[in-house]
C-alpha cells in the first residue's frame, strides 16, 4: 500500500462518519494534494468545518501530528483523527488571534476566502510551515493573492460537479504558494 489509507477507501470512510454532507471539495483536487505530501508527518489546517479535508489529510499521508485552527470548535474530528493514533493540537480561535511556534511541514489556508483574509493568514503561517497551499485558487480574491504570489495549482479535470450536498461547484483549485 502506497499510503496508510488508500484514497478510495479514505473518502468512503469518511462519507460513513458524515463528514461529506455539506463539505465542497472536488474528489481529484484533495487526492492530489494528499498524494504530493503523502510523506509529511505534520499538518496545519486553518479552516476545519467539518473535517473532510483534515481527515483525508490524516488518513491519506503520513500525518503523525496535525493542527487545527477555526473560528468554531469541533471536537468530532478531534475524535476521528485520534482514533487513526494522530496527535491533534486544537486552536479555536480566529487565525488573526493564533498563537503558535510548533513547526510543521505544510499548512492549508481554507477560511477565510477574501484577499485580504487570506493574506492575512499567509502572514501569518509562513513561519509555521515549510509549504503553504491555498484553497479555492480558482475563486476571483484568492486567484488575485495567488497569481501575485505564482505557485503551482491544481485544479479538477471535471468540468462539471455536483457535492454531495447537491450543489453543482464552480472550479475550486489548490495553489501550492511555498
Ligand atoms: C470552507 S470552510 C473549510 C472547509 C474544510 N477545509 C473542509 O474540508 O471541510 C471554512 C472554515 O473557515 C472558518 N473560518 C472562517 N474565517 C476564519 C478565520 N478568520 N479564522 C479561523 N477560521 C475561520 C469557518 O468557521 C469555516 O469552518
Amino acid at each position: 500500500m502506497l499510503y496508510p489509507m488508500e484514497f478510495n477507501r479514505a473518502w468512503r470512510e469518511a462519507v460513513s462518519l458524515g463528514l461529506t454532507r455539506r463539505t465542497r471539495l472536488y474528489r481529484d483536487e484533495i487526492q492530489l494534494l494528499c498524494h504530493i505530501f503523502r510523506h509529511t508527518k505534520s499538518y496545519l489546517e486553518v479552516g476545519v468545518y467539518d473535517g473532510l479535508s483534515a481527515y483525508l489529510v490524516g488518513a491519506c499521508t503520513e500525518a503523525k501530528h496535525i493542527t487545527l485552527v477555526d473560528i468554531n470548535e469541533n471536537k468530532y474530528i478531534v475524535t476521528v483523527l485520534e482514533s487513526l493514533g494522530i496527535n491533534v493540537e486544537t486552536c479555536w480561535t480566529r487565525i488573526e488571534d493564533l498563537e503558535l511556534n510548533r513547526p510543521h511541514a505544510w499548512c492549508l489556508l481554507d477560511a477565510d476566502h477574501s484577499y485580504e483574509g487570506t493574506k492575512a493568514a499567509y502572514d501569518k503561517c509562513f513561519g509555521l510551515a515549510t509549504s503553504i497551499v491555498l484553497h479555492d485558487v480558482e475563486m476571483p480574491e484568492v486567484s488575485k493573492l495567488f497569481n501575485e504570489f505564482t505557485g503551482v495549482k491544481i485544479v479538477s479535470s471535471q468540468t462539471s460537479y455536483t457535492s454531495p450536498d447537491g450543489k453543482v461547484l464552480p472550479p475550486l483549485g489548490y495553489g501550492i504558494v511555498k
